[in-house]
């Protein structure tokens, strides 16, 4: 579902300055208005150091984390910290009504495991139901919303690999969702960008355009209905939204939305039911794995398609006699025209074919001097692989895909026992379906808009009850010898995908630092006419690249990445994003050893 999105991100984002805000129908403002020269609080973007490290895309969260750390927390505990804080003060990618997956490194058992908080269809939900309904409808709806499923993953994760209860964990949310934070530019712009939407439903205009605006840039955000969502979470469980009193809110929420008196928006109700927060679980599941130069890449199986993509450009670009943009755009096409056929959240995905040698070399024959013809149609991971096959005739037509905005997001978090956590949280869209549960001060999900909406016989993607929307995200850790090295991921729909897999392509294959590869201009190409390219990549590697074939086409912003390297003698690296999404914040527990 990237053909349409851009519409409530990017665009939405760059057109901010100009939306007209309408006077929303309650008005209560949490805001205070802050003296003018105050700034917003300085992010850095890279920490070295000792003991354990944490980045994010916020200082606030970052900080969270190692608050938890420093009192003798896990990763673990210290990434659910992180991820209920991102609820709060970056409600637009993250919060206790998403979906996310955790990739782990658990340093007592030298073992990688992965959790599965991903939404799901209710049940009611059949692969007709989203036919026919404009994109952007279905956004802002409560048809999209999915059975949240970041609660039951957080109580999971803690249960299975944490030492604290998540009453403990929500304690830092609280805090900052109650004393409040400082709005920055990107809280603002996110806001703006929404606001033609906020502004239909009483609770959301009530909560995030207080007065009829966005907060003003430096001013303190609070959210009180939030943090007494979290207190009595922590208090009764997550039961209480899997069956009890919030899940009924929110499924009063989604079934008949509090659209704004007057507002001429064809808001589409959902089909949840109680009963589908009550069958909601969280999922243990083994990680994808593949080899790369000798090193072990894990990453998210079904039904993200984050590790299978990556890890199948991985293998087919480890074939290849060398290693360029060209390789990575054509390795990422390829990889993306089998996502396309064979993954989703069914059963039988061929992932030990998709991940194979024999199939990685198949389908790098395909590779050439030039860029290949549009569409790559997929290939076929029967476990025959011969030599080169001839390029068959392309029959598909398929239009442009439009840039993807810089949904979700993404943290690292590593202890000083050497547990390392790499975690994609999100509510789908920036500001998910734009529905506010009243009273509690959390947004929906419109995280069901990532299944294919049809009719599409035979795609792995369509809806089903039950069944959970194919993600991109792309949360990865990678062993040398057994020993993390690396963990890494981002934001950004699909080209979280080709994000992941540029960077690492940036440090191993063209060796810069961890800190130059984030920074490093991107491109994104997903099986589509044009590849969209940073104007920093366009003007590094256009000439190159448009002589070989590819067209480039401007997206002003792919991704929001976060990293962590583990260097000699147990140093440590935190990444995150020098400017994309205003800059991240990287923090270590020690500069000295
Ligand atoms: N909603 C973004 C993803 O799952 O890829």
């Amino acid at each position: 579902m990237i053909t349409r999105r851009l519409a409530v991100t990017v665009a939405g984002i760059l057109a901010g300055s100009s939306v007209l805000f309408v006077q929303p129908a309650v008005a209560s403002p949490p805001v205070e208005k802050k003296p003018a020269e105050k700034k917003p609080v300085e992010k850095r973007p890279v920490a070295e150091g000792y003991g354990g490290a944490v980045a994010t895309v916020d200082l606030d969260a970052s900080e969270a984390a190692l608050g938890i750390l420093r009192k003798g927390g896990n990763a673990m505990d210290a990434a659910v910290a992180a991820a209920a804080t991102l609820g709060v003060t970056e409600p637009y990618s993250a919060g206790l009504a998403g979906g996310g997956f955790i990739v782990y490194y658990d340093a007592r058992q030298k073992k990688v495991h992965t959790i599965d908080g991903r939404e799901t269809a209710p049940r009611a939900m059949t692969a007709t139901s989203l036919e026919g309904i404009p994109f952007d409808d279905a956004v802002t709806s409560g048809l999209s919303a999915g059975v949240p499923g970041s609660v039951a993953q957080w109580e999971l994760a803690l249960r299975r690999f944490g030492t604290i209860s998540l009453k403990e964990a929500l304690k830092p949310a609280i805090k900052i969702a109650s004393k409040g934070f400082t709005v920055d530019q990107t809280f603002y712009d996110q806001t703006a960008a929404n606001a033609d939407r906020f502004k239909d439903f009483t609770s959301t205009a009530k909560l995030y355009l207080p007065g009829g605006a966005p907060p003003p840039v430096g001013s303190t955000f609070r959210n009180p209905e939030l943090a007494e969502t979290y207190r009595t979470l922590g208090k009764e469980g997550g039961g209480w939204l899997y069956g009890g009193r919030l899940g009924s809110e929110v499924v009063a929420t989604v079934k008949k939305p509090p659209v704004t008196p007057g507002s001429t928006r064809n808001v589409r109700p959902g089909l949840m039911e109680l009963s589908d927060l009550k069958a909601y679980r969280a999922i243990e599941r083994p990680p994808t794995k593949i080899t790369y130069k000798g090193m072990d890449v894990y990453g998210m199986a079904p039904p993200s398609s984050g590790g299978s993509t990556v890890g199948e450009a991985l293998k087919i670009l480890e074939v290849l006699p060398k290693v360029g943009m060209h390789e990575y755009l054509e390795a990422s096409r390829l990889s993306f025209a089998d996502r396309g056929k064979y993954v989703g959240d069914i059963p039988g995905v061929p992932l030990q074919e998709l991940l194979s040698d024999g199939f990685a070399k198949e389908r790098a024959c395909l590779i050439g001097e030039r860029a290949m013809p549009h569409p790559a149609p997929a290939g076929d991971p029967d476990g025959a692989y011969g030599p080169c096959p001839a390029a068959s005739p392309v029959q598909e037509t398929q239009a442009p895909v439009p840039a993807e905005g810089p949904e979700t997001t993404h943290m690292v978090v590593t202890d000083s026992w050497g547990n390392v956590v790499a975690y994609n949280i999100t509510i789908e869209s920036t500001g998910g379906n734009g529905i506010v549960v009243p009273g509690r001060g959390f947004l929906l999900n419109n995280e069901l808009t990532d299944f294919t909406f049809g009719p599409a016989p035979g795609d792995p993607n369509l809806p089903a009850p039950g069944k959970r929307p194919r993600s991109s995200m792309a949360p990865t850790i990678v062993l040398d010898g057994g020993r993390p090295l690396l963990a890494l991921g981002s934001p950004g729909g699909s080209t979280i995908i080709t994000t992941v897999l540029q960077i690492l392509v940036n440090r191993w294959d063209l060796g810069m630092s961890l800190p130059d590869a984030l920074a490093a201009p991107r491109a994104t190409q997903r099986n589509t006419a044009q590849t969209q390219a940073e104007q920093g990549f366009i003007d590094r590697y256009g000439p190159e690249l448009t002589s070989r074939g590819h067209s480039l086409v401007l997206n002003p912003e792919i991704g929001a990445a976060t990293a962590v390297e583990f260097l000699p003698q147990g140093r440590l690296q935190a990444v995150a994003e020098p400017t994309r999404r205003g800059g991240g914040s990287a923090l270590v527990m020690s500069e000295r050893r």
